[in-house]
């Protein structure tokens, strides 16, 4: 059966391997016989204070990232979130759905506000409904994405169940699933296997840019940290060994393979053979997105006009979801 896909990315530059293997690559593989929107998600970027020059050409990059990596912009509905009302509109009246105890318990926030939450913006804080307002608006059945939007998800799905519930319409609002890669669904940083693989680390050494020339690449899987040991032959001997899981995890992703075949492939060998072979493999799948990221940057005109027809169907697709959701509030048009 067809699915409906929706997923979003925002726009805060320097995308990575990890949103690469974790969900781009995903939403490609998806765009084949489903019904898939893309969004660019910039209301939930300015959460965290924005340069708004840098906002508009991170928008760009990640619109030019989606189609490098090879997203079909006739196929897929691909827009960036602002454009398009509704979900404000939406994120409203979710936040007036949902409770404050689920707010509470996600751990996003309690990672993005760190130690001053007071300063953190109310944005920030109901982040998650906005996001349950996109996915929920376009009746979406499967949301891929990364292993550290799980509790968005779930979140998404308790705010899709009471909506129904507290409006007398069992199944009005489609309860969406996730779609999350069962191994290796985290990428880590390069210099500690025990952190994700981030935009925001301070070290550039610690993530694999989808921008990164040859030599970047060599250098920082060079540079990656290991363990003393030999590479081992079994999962189980991986799960105290952060590092080499990671390293393994990336080539399995990138080479298609499962992990099993992966660790028959470099059981006892030292960590300075599996760094040449993964450099090559991320040189050969990474570096021609880079290049074609580049070449599209190019043309703003070409991506801008990508983005208004986008916007053009997520609109007609949201307004008339959003009258629906309008008559079920009691709310006079
Ligand atoms: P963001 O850049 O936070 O909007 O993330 C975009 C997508 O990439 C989301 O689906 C995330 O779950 C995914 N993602 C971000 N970082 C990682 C990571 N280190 N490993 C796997 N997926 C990730
Ligand atoms: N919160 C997601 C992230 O940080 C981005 C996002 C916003 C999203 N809206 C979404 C992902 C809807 C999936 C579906 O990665």
């Amino acid at each position: 059966m067809k699915k409906k896909i929706f997923s979003g990315v925002q726009p805060t530059g320097n995308l990575h391997l990890g949103n690469y293997l974790g969900a781009i690559k995903n939403f490609v593989a998806l765009q084949e016989g489903n019904d898939c929107v893309y969004c660019v998600v910039d209301l939930h970027a300015i959460t965290i204070k924005q340069d708004p020059k840098l906002l508009k050409s991170n928008t760009l990059e990640t619109i030019a990232t989606f189609l490098a990596s090879g997203l079909d912009a006739k196929k897929n509905i691909i827009f960036n979130q602002s454009s398009v009302s509704a979900h404000s509109e939406f994120a409203w009246i979710l936040n007036c759905v949902s409770r404050i105890g689920w707010m509470n318990r996600m751990t996003q926030f309690k990672e993005k506000a760190g130690n001053n939450k007071e300063n953190a913006s109310v944005g920030l804080y109901v982040y998650p409904t906005l996001m349950a307002a996109d996915i929920l608006l376009y009746d979406s059945t499967h949301v891929p994405v990364g292993d550290d939007q799980k509790q968005h998800l779930e979140l998404t799905r308790d705010i899709a169940q009471k909506f129904n519930n507290d409006f007398n319409c069992d199944g009005f609002i489609t309860v969406p699933e996730p779609l999350i890669q069962k191994e290796f669904s985290r990428i880590m940083s390069l210099k500690d296997g025990t952190k994700k693989m981030s935009k925001s680390d301070p070290s550039s050494q610690s993530i694999i840019s989808l921008n990164d020339d040859k030599e970047n690449i060599v250098s920082k899987i060079k540079k990656a940290k290991t363990d003393s040991l030999p590479l081992p032959s079994t999962k189980v001997e991986l799960k105290d060994r952060p590092e080499a899981g990671n390293l393994l995890g990336i080539y399995s992703n990138l080479s298609e393979n499962k992990i099993e075949k992966t660790l028959t492939e470099f059981k006892g060998k030292n960590f300075s053979y599996l760094k040449d072979q993964l450099s090559a493999l991320i040189i050969e799948k990474i570096c021609p997105i880079g290049e074609e990221i580049k070449k599209l940057l190019n043309d703003k005109n070409y991506l801008i006009s990508v983005l208004n027809k986008g916007t053009e169907r997520a609109d007609l697709i949201s307004s008339i979801k959003l009258k629906k959701i309008h008559e079920k509030m009691g709310f006079l048009s």
